[in-house]
């Protein structure tokens, strides 16, 4: 299986993989200054809730690891600045904010315990390093849970990209998939192109091109007509925040998808880590959806298909629970009602050490 790698420390400094030009270039850029980091996530050299959490935990540590700060005050008040940077990039997913506040915490912890700005600079180095295996680790388990429920035969269907570029690890909807496949599952992939920016097509069909995995690209406008006459399996997606109820946000159009799963009795999945709850909230409702430029709708890739004309562009919609048939976890599946479900595997969360 061929797993991308869209994001990797090094001591060089950050190296991520332009998103915007796959799949017809692979170009790296290494990222020296975390201001650098917080352009490449809002402009999305880098994109998928899980991987933005990562970059957003490498952005910190290279943040305080080239700081010229000579005492622990001034790294405090250069660590809030990093930290407030980096949490204006993009809004709805979630665990850009978790990793933010898990450095944080770190920060703290280590402050309060020692002065020495090396050590701090090395331990928050460790840490970043630490948010991404640990996506690595989580991806696997995701995909071990999820791939249970896949059909042993035929068609899944996706939106946008929950792929290795989407987390670090192997992916969450993709990773169900890829592991389904290793186990034998004999699993063909419908793959919508996600407009406007197009995940499905340019992303997720490469990355399943890549593994050998056979697909189908259609349309964002087939997803209706193939739910009703494709005998669909399944539908698994990724999330960017997923509220106390249950309630999902996800890449646009996700939500008509989960509708019309269920108009046709297809079980409709999303598959995500623990760190994409949002518990903080009771539902979908309290989610911010990014609104991204008009650009993106009327342009593709630069290239102009509609007139100078005002464009909507809602990057993410929210499934209400009632949609979702499970949420697979890195620490199990969640079902229905998902207050309590989803409330016992965060709880479980904080109690384990590791993944
Ligand atoms: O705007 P994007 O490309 O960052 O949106 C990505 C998605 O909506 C993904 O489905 C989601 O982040 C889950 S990625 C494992």
């Amino acid at each position: 299986m061929y797993v991308a790698q869209p994001i990797e420390w090094t001591d060089r400094g950050v190296v991520m993989l332009d998103q915007r030009r796959l799949p017809a270039e692979e170009i790296s850029y290494t990222y020296t200054a975390y201001q650098d980091v917080a352009k490449a996530i809002r402009e999305m050299v880098i994109r998928g809730a899980p991987a933005i959490g990562v970059a957003a935990a490498m952005g910190v540590a290279l943040g305080v690891k080239n700081s010229t700060a000579k005492s622990l005050d001034e790294l405090r008040a250069e660590f809030s600045v990093i930290l407030d940077t980096l949490a204006k990039t993009r809004p709805t997913a979630v665990d850009l904010f978790w990793a933010l506040d898990r450095m944080n915490r770190r920060f703290t912890e280590l402050s309060t315990q020692a002065s020495d700005l090396n050590k701090i600079k090395s331990v928050l180095i460790e840490e970043a390093k630490s948010v991404h295996a640990e996506k690595r680790a989580t991806d696997e388990a995701i995909g071990h849970f999820g791939a249970e429920l896949m059909p042993q035969d035929g068609l899944v269907m996706t939106q946008c990209n929950a792929g290795a570029l989407a987390t670090g690890g192997i992916g969450t909807a993709l990773g169900v998939i890829q592991v389904a496949v290793e186990q034998g599952k004999k699993i063909h992939v419908l793959v919508p192109e996600t407009r406007p920016y197009l995940q499905g097509a340019r992303l997720t069909a490469w990355e399943l091109h890549r593994s050998n995995i056979p697909l189908t690209l259609i349309t964002d406008n087939m997803v209706g007509h193939f739910l009703k006459t494709g005998n669909v399996g399944a539908v698994v997606t990724g999330a960017d925040r997923i509220a106390a109820n249950g309630d999902t946000a996800n890449k646009i159009g996700t939500y008509q998808i989960a509708v019309l799963a269920r108009e046709h009795h297809v079980p409709f999945y999303i598959a995500a880590p623990v760190s994409t709850f949002d518990l903080s909230i009771p539902s979908g409702e309290h989610i911010p959806i990014e609104e991204r430029s008009s650009a993106e709708v009327t342009q593709i890739q630069g290239i102009r298909i509609a007139p100078d004309v005002r464009a909507a562009h809602p990057a993410f919609d929210v499934t209400p629970n009632r949609y979702i048939a499970a949420i697979f976890t890195e620490r199990g599946v969640a079902r229905a009602p998902y207050g309590d479900s989803l409330a016992a595997l965060a709880a479980h969360a904080h109690s384990a050490s590791t993944v």
